[in-house]
């Protein structure tokens, strides 16, 4: 006789009810709003792939009396956030910002919730906590949309290459500034006129700053420094420069030089004899145009990384817009959720190499410059002189007359491309030459990258 199987135990769980993941969103914007429309309409795929129904428990905002379209449920509004993160087992910061984005998600991973965010600016500013309290309380955290919206980036960074050595990570990873410079080089019109009509289209926040000062590809250079380095580099280790000071002038003088102008995030390992250092930073720079960089247009991001074993890969597609940012955020919701149900744990930081910094004085980098001079004789051989004095060496010149009636034949515009010299150099010869009673005026510094 078969013997009678054991009756469960009281407390074991019901085999027969599928495990329940609940999420609370903190933020139900541009991003947010559409994480909850793809949950909404693929929850039944999405409750196969992870073996666990996903079940939106509340969702914060600031304003609970907007109305947020079809796919928000009113009812799952909350202005409690601090209340709402104690509740789940999986948060979603989809809400930007420092504060109170910070204290909900150390909030939330106290409470035992892991956490998804798309918080590039938090990241760069306060990884180093984040990962911490992550540790402390065993839980992961997951930011794939945080870098270059819906293209796998971290993820590719953090483990499909975890086994190979970075040299270098260099790319576009702002889409309103490559929409900007993108414009000015189809249209040739300034700057200002071109990111009036990208806030039209809703490319450029009301207040730019963020995108046109470099501030968001900044943090983005100091999220994959980290990664890719396994060194902590935070926000004040990467140089920053943005793209305000580009002219239309230097779009039309890097046209000329076959080159187009982006704004690139680099990060990249110098090694020098046994010493290794890193380098991130954020400048325009003008790249050849037969260099794939080159074809980006719009708002779209590209990246290429360089390993030494996997050699060179290029990654491309839209790296902002609500839906696109959203796939990537889901895609971590899944992997956040799928450890939860077999258990286990995602990557975490790894910090171990712990590399110093290069300044950005200490790297050798080419130059575009475009100087306002006298035009008589002697001028450019003074400058020439000057630059050469500093181990600058020139690979090529051309000198543009002004066209307006007064100042012709009085001053010129010259513009020079450098081989590759020491950026600390550079600032010396460059202060040097401001001093010179025929150098006008400094008009351009930028770098040739890409070559
Ligand atoms: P939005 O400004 O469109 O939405 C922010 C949401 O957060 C809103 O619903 C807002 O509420 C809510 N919120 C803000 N502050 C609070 C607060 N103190 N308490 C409660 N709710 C709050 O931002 P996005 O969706 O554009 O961006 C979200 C995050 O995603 C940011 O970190 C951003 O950097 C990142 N990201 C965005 C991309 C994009 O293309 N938009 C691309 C990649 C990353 P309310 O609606 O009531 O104002
Ligand atoms: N402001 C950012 C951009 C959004 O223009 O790329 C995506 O992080």
């Amino acid at each position: 006789m078969t013997p009678a199987a054991p009756d469960p135990a009281p407390d074991a769980p019901d085999a027969s009810v599928p495990p329940v993941i609940r999420v609370a969103l903190l933020g139900a914007g541009t991003v947010g709003s559409e994480v909850l429309r793809l949950i909404r309409e693929h929850n039944g795929d999405l409750a196969h792939r992870i073996g666990a129904r996903l079940e939106v428990v509340g969702v914060a905002v600031r304003d609970i009396g907007r109305d947020r379209g079809p796919h928000v449920d009113p009812a799952l509004l909350t202005t409690d956030a601090e209340g709402l993160v104690t509740r789940a087992d999986l948060v979603v910061e989809v809400m930007g910002g420092i504060e109170p984005a910070r204290s909900l998600i150390l909030s939330a991973m106290e409470s035992g919730a892991s956490v998804v965010t798309a918080n590039k600016a938090l990241l760069a500013q306060d990884g180093t906590s984040l990962y911490e309290a992550a540790d402390r309380h065993g839980v992961d955290l997951s930011f794939e949309a945080a870098v270059a919206g819906a293209i796998p980036l971290i993820r590719p960074i953090r483990e499909s290459l975890a086994g190979d050595r970075i040299q270098r990570v260099m790319g576009i990873v702002n889409g309103t500034t490559n929409f900007v410079l993108d414009a000015m080089t189809r249209t040739g019109a300034e700057q200002a006129e071109v990111v009036a009509r990208a806030q039209e289209l809703g490319y450029a926040e009301a207040d730019p700053t963020a995108d046109v000062e470099g501030y968001d590809a900044a943090a983005k250079a100091s999220i994959l420094a980290s990664l890719a380095f396994h060194t902590r580099v935070g926000l004040g280790d990467v140089h920053r420069e943005g793209i305000t000071a580009v002219t239309s002038d230097d779009i039309a003088a890097a046209r000329r030089m076959g080159r187009t102008i982006k704004l690139l995030s680099i990060v990249e390992r110098i090694v020098d004899g046994q010493e290794e250092r890193v380098s991130a930073r954020v400048y325009p720079a003008l790249i050849p145009d037969s260099h794939p960089l080159a074809s980006v247009s719009e708002a779209y991001n590209a990246v290429f990384v360089e390993a030494e074993a996997a050699g060179s890969l290029m990654f491309y597609g839209q790296g902002a817009g609500g839906t696109p940012t959203a796939s990537a955020v889901l895609g971590d919701v899944v992997g956040v959720a799928r450890l939860r149900v077999n258990g286990g744990y995602g990557p975490r930081e790894s910090h171990y190499a712990e590399l110093p910094i290069a300044g950005i004085g200490d790297l050798r980098t080419q130059f575009y410059l475009a100087l306002t001079v006298e035009d008589r004789p002697g001028v450019l051989a003074d400058v020439a002189g000057c630059l050469s004095s500093h181990g600058i060496s020139i690979s090529t010149i051309h000198q543009q007359p002004l066209t307006d009636g007064e100042d012709q034949g009085e001053r010129a515009v010259i513009g020079i491309a450098t081989h590759r010299s020491r950026e600390q150099s550079m600032t010396v010869a460059l202060d040097e030459l401001s001093a010179r009673p025929a150098v006008l005026s400094i008009d351009s510094v930028l770098r040739l990258e890409g070559e």
